[in-house]
């Protein structure tokens, strides 16, 4: 069993996340960004890969008090709970992911050093799926154990693809920001190496919001079955 996945990212229309910098670049607008939020505090976990942690150093908590009052007086906690899938353990030891607002989760492999483990277990949970690289499967399988129904995975590029990979996303949010930022080397939402046959979807629902787009796409091939 697994929970539901869904991705949401914002995007330019030319499909970049992010410039050829890789800094965290604003695509979407005051309206997506109330939209982020409700999404947040309607989910049980929010997930991003390592490489976000370190472009961006999100906090990745509702911002919105009413919302988070909203969860507490579902017997909730005020923030879901953050996941970071990090394979060899990098995540900087004053990120502000790791902050005590919500509890996270710290996915590594077993190439993971020991001792920035143990380091690390003063701050967060740490699960150790996978030998190279976190096996995403045995994660979300581990999640779904422990409680959590829905996972937002809010990036990046290489976590979205592996996710896919493994065919555990169940819907795709896109946020189409009115901009092209162009570069062949920046992050677009799904980088990694292109699926063959490409992965079917089939469309939900498409909404002006702000100057951009929300597009919302159901994933058709699925490998894995709940
Ligand atoms: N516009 C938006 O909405 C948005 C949202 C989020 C991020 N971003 C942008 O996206 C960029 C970051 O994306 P990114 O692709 O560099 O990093 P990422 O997807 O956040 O993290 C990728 C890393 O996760 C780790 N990982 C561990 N196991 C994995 C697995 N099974 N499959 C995939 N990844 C696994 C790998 O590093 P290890 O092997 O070291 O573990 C991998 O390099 C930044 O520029 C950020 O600003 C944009």
């Amino acid at each position: 069993m697994k929970p539901f996945v869904f991705i949401n990212i914002a995007s330019s229309v030319d499909g970049k996340i992010s410039d050829e910098s890789r800094r965290q670049l604003k695509i979407s607008c005051d309206e997506d960004f109330k939209r982020v939020d409700r999404l947040r505090a309607e989910s049980d976990a929010i997930m991003v890969g390592i490489g976000t942690v370190l472009a961006d150093d999100p906090r990745l908590t509702v911002k919105s008090e009413e919302l988070r009052r909203w969860r507490v007086e579902q017997g909730r906690a005020e923030n879901p709970i953050r996941v970071v899938v990090d394979s060899r353990c990098r995540i900087p030891l004053n990120a502000k992911i790791l902050s005590d607002e919500a509890k996270t989760i710290v996915a590594v492999s077993k190439l993971a050093d020991r001792n920035k483990i143990e380091r690390l277990r003063q701050k967060a949970d740490v699960v150790i799926f996978g030998e190279n690289k976190v096996d995403l499967t045995a994660l979300m399988k581990y999640l779904y154990e422990i409680g959590v129904r829905r996972v937002m995975v809010e990036g990046g590029a290489t976590l979205n693809y592996g996710l896919l990979k493994e065919g555990l996303v169940d819907e795709i949010h896109v946020y189409y920001g009115n901009m092209i930022v162009g570069g062949a080397k920046a992050p677009t939402v799904v980088d990694g190496s292109s699926f063959n046959p490409p992965i079917e979807l089939e469309l939900i629902s498409v909404e002006k919001l702000g100057r951009g787009v929300l597009t919302k796409w159901k994933v058709l091939s699925h490998r894995y079955s709940r």
